[in-house]
Order: structure tokens, then sequence, then C-alpha cells
């Protein structure tokens, strides 16, 4: 037996998370999370909640980047993952073919409509976009690629030539030739860009992660209308609304659409093993893998990954033995009723939007009171206030959630799917009370001012 033990080694480093993190990993989020007060070392988690070493216990509404789904540490998921080690299942062959992959592609197929024949296993969100954009482009023989102002499609070369946020693509140019953007709402654009029959795929969120931006009516089903007229592939970013995080299976089917190629990660292996999917169209498939010598024209090693197959069987299983699909889609409509008020009780919240469990709060300048402070601090940073009620939020309500991104006055959640009907009301009963006192903004001035340059905005 190997003397390495997992718990002794913990057991002989407790405490040092931060601090290690800071000199191995990277600093300035370090101190990003030591000037927010998210600095807590963390004991353990389970389904919605998070514990840090005092026994506290955290509401996790980010639920990492949407990715807890079935909920932390789920049990059923993490008995699948014990029982494939313990069966010692061959893994990956290279040169072969084992089951656990076409069990878990089959019933990806089956859920993401008639269109979709073929399912290609990455280990990641951007690396399922990666591959939509090269196959797309083999496929149709087309160059260029279309994305929405505002999407976010991951952090990699290709996905981040397709990003619409600035913040992110700034410092990386020139990021790949051939990509475009066009207002996310605006078809007319879209066919402006699509017109031209030179456009391989136009790539889109259904719910837009970033400020959870819901999109007009009638426009995705006209965006698929417009690809199909013209020759470009229909392509539904999925990685954050997909396996119910809108209250849909996939957020595409609240609008009966039938795309071309579905991204697809985070959810699906309940957030222990890295894995994703590009799910698509037999014809896309075979365009770009259509000879014997062509069979291994996209892939990677370590997709897809036994254990990741594992998990994600189980995470299906999990979705439809817990009803987390009808769940979330309950609970988002309890969410905006409940916090739909906050628009009218509140001068600074312009908005309150969701869908399912995709769920955001957007703030705005005043019009009476407090105009001023607002405008103070909102030319520290953008979108600070909103850091001002992300912060006692979590220090003081325990209540974890996150700045929507940059320049950006809103905050969204995308919580476990796990979450309870408590759960809900607690968090508004903290939201309410936080806005208010977020209101009285000249005692926070000094924090604000301080803090400015650490709103802390990621995926
Ligand atoms: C819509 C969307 N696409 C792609 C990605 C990238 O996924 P990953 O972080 O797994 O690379 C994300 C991540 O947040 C996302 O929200």
């Amino acid at each position: 037996m190997s003397d390495f033990s997992l718990e002794a080694l913990l057991d002989s480093r407790r405490g040092e998370d931060l601090d290690l993190w800071a000199r191995t990993i990277n600093p300035q989020f370090a101190r990003v999370l030591r000037t927010i007060g998210f600095d807590r070392t963390w004991a353990r988690a389970e389904g919605a909640y998070l514990y840090d070493t005092d026994g506290a216990r955290y509401l996790d509404l980010l639920g990492g980047f949407g990715m807890y789904g079935v909920g932390r540490n789920n049990p059923r998921v993490r008995a699948a993952l014990v029982e494939a080690l313990e069966l010692e299942t061959p893994g990956m062959l290279a040169m072969g073919t084992t089951l656990l992959p076409g069990l878990l592609a089959e019933e990806l197929i089956g859920l993401a409509g008639p269109r979709i024949e073929r399912c290609l296993f990455t280990s990641s969100g951007t690396e399922s976009v990666e591959a939509a954009i090269k196959l797309g482009r083999a496929a149709t023989k087309r160059e260029r690629v279309v994305s929405a102002a505002h999407g976010f499609h991951g952090l990699t070369l290709g996905s981040l030539s397709a990003n619409g946020n600035d913040e992110f693509t700034a410092r990386f140019q020139p990021l790949l030739p051939g990509f475009a953007q066009v207002p996310f709402g605006d078809l007319e654009a879209l066919e402006a860009e699509l017109r031209r029959e030179d456009v391989a795929l136009f790539l889109v969120e259904a719910v837009q992660g970033k400020g959870i931006n819901l999109p007009p009516d009638g426009y995705l089903a006209g965006a698929q209308e417009l690809c199909r007229r013209y020759g470009t592939l229909f392509c539904v970013d999925e990685v954050m609304t997909g396996f119910g995080r809108t209250g849909r299976m996939f957020a595409f089917q609240h609008w009966g659409l039938d795309p071309d190629l579905v991204t697809v990660a985070k959810t699906l292996s309940g957030g222990y093993v890295p894995v994703g999917a590009l799910l698509m169209a037999r014809s896309v498939h075979e365009a770009v893998f259509d000879s014997m010598s062509h069979a291994m024209s996209h892939g990677s090693t370590f997709a897809p990954n036994e254990l990741a197959m594992a998990a994600g069987l189980a995470t299906l299983h999990e979705l439809r033995e817990q009803r987390l699909v009808e769940e979330s889609a309950r609970l988002g409509e309890r969410l905006l009723e409940l916090t739909r008020p906050l628009v009218d009780e509140f001068d600074v919240v312009r908005d309150v939007r969701g869908l399912g469990l995709a769920w955001a709060i957007e703030f705005a300048e005043p019009k009476g009171g407090g105009r001023r402070t607002y405008r103070m601090i909102e030319r520290a940073q953008r979108g600070l206030f909103a850091q001002l009620v992300v912060v006692p939020l979590f220090t003081k309500h325990r209540i974890l959630t996150q700045v929507a991104g940059h320049d950006m006055a809103v905050i969204r959640i995308l919580p476990p799917l796990v979450l309870t009907d408590a759960d809900v009301e607690e968090f508004t009963d903290a939201l309410r009370q936080t806005i208010r006192g977020a209101q009285g903004m000249p005692s926070l001035t000094k924090f604000a001012l301080t803090a400015a340059g650490a709103a802390v905005s990621r995926r």
C-alpha cells in the first residue's frame, strides 16, 4: 500500500490555501479576494452550501460559474465515479473504443433534437467552441465567424476571437482574422454579415451569460432562419445554459430551435471532472470526417475521459431523477416573483431579469436622492455599486454572488439547481437589506474607493 494520504497532506498544510495560491498560482487573484473580504478558508461543500473552517455556512449562488448544477459533492455522481474506479474500466484506448463514451453520446444526441446526430467530446467549454469554429469552417469551406456583442465563449484564442467584450480581448490582439460581432438582438446587422455568403457559423448564446441578457422576441428563430437562408451553420453555445440552467434541458428549447451545432460543458459532469462536447448535425461531421484518412481530424488526448463519461451519465440520471430541470423552472419563477418588486422599491434598481436559475439584477443612477454619491462611486469604477452589494451579501449574509462583468452594474447568480424555496427567500431578504444599506452609500465610499480596481468579474 502507498503511504500517500491526501488527508494527511491536507492536515499538515491546513490554512495555507490563500498564501500558497498567491505564491504559486495567482497573486493578483489573492489580492482581489483579500480586498473584497472573500478570503475565507473553505472546509467542505454540499449541495448549494459551502462551509468555512469556522463551520459557518454560506449559500453558494455562483455554483462554480454554473457547473454545480446537480449540487456540490453530489453523492450519486460521486458513487458513479467511485464505481468507475473500482470497475477498473479500460479507459482511453487511443486506438480502440470503449462503451461509456458511446452511451453518453447517445443520451446527449437524444436530448438535443432530431438534427443532432454526432457528438465530439472535449474537456471544457472553450474546447467545445474551438471545435465548433474549426469543424464549422472546414464543413462549410467558409472562413468567417459571426458572434454577438457581449457574448462569452471561453478564453482560448479561437473562442476569444468570438468574444464580444473588450475587457477580455483588448490586450490580446491580434486575434484570429475573419471574426465579426453584431449586436445581440439585431437581425438586420446579422443579415448584413450573412448576406455575403462567406460566414461559416453564427455563434450565439441563447441567454448571454455576462449580464444574463435575454433575447428579444423572435430573435433566435429569426437568426436560425437567416442562417439557413445564407448557408451559415447555426451554433448555439449552451455551455452555461445547458442541462437545466434556464428551466429547459437546453435553453434553445424555449424557442423550439433546431441548431446545427450545440456546445456543452459545465454541469455535464456534476462539477467533478472536466468535460465538454460539441453536438452536431451529421452533415457537419461527415463533411470533415469524410474518409478513413480523416478519421482523426479533431480530438484531444484526454477526451473522452472515462471518469468524465461516468460522471456525465450519472449527472443526466440525477437531473431526471430529482426533476432538477423542472425545479430550475419553478424556482426561477419564484425568484423573479420575489425580486421583481425591487425595481419599484428602489430607485437604484433598474432591472431584474432571469430565466430558470440564471438571474441578474441591474443597478442604475437613481433619479432622486443618492445620485451624487452613486456617480462618484461609478466614476471610481463602473460597476462598483454592484460590488457594494456583492461584498456585504457575502461578508454579512454569507451569500456568494458576483458582479456579472467588467464595467457593469449587474449582479448575476448561477446557483446549483438543488436550491430550496427557503434559500431563495433567504437570498431575497438579504438582497433587499443589502440594497437598502448600499443606498446609504457615504459610509461605504471609503471602501468603494479602495476597492476600485478590485471588482472581480470573470466568466
Ligand atoms: C457560454 C459559454 N461558453 C463557453 C465558456 C467557456 O467554458 P470553459 O470555461 O469551460 O472553457 C463559458 C464559460 O463560462 C460560457 O459561459
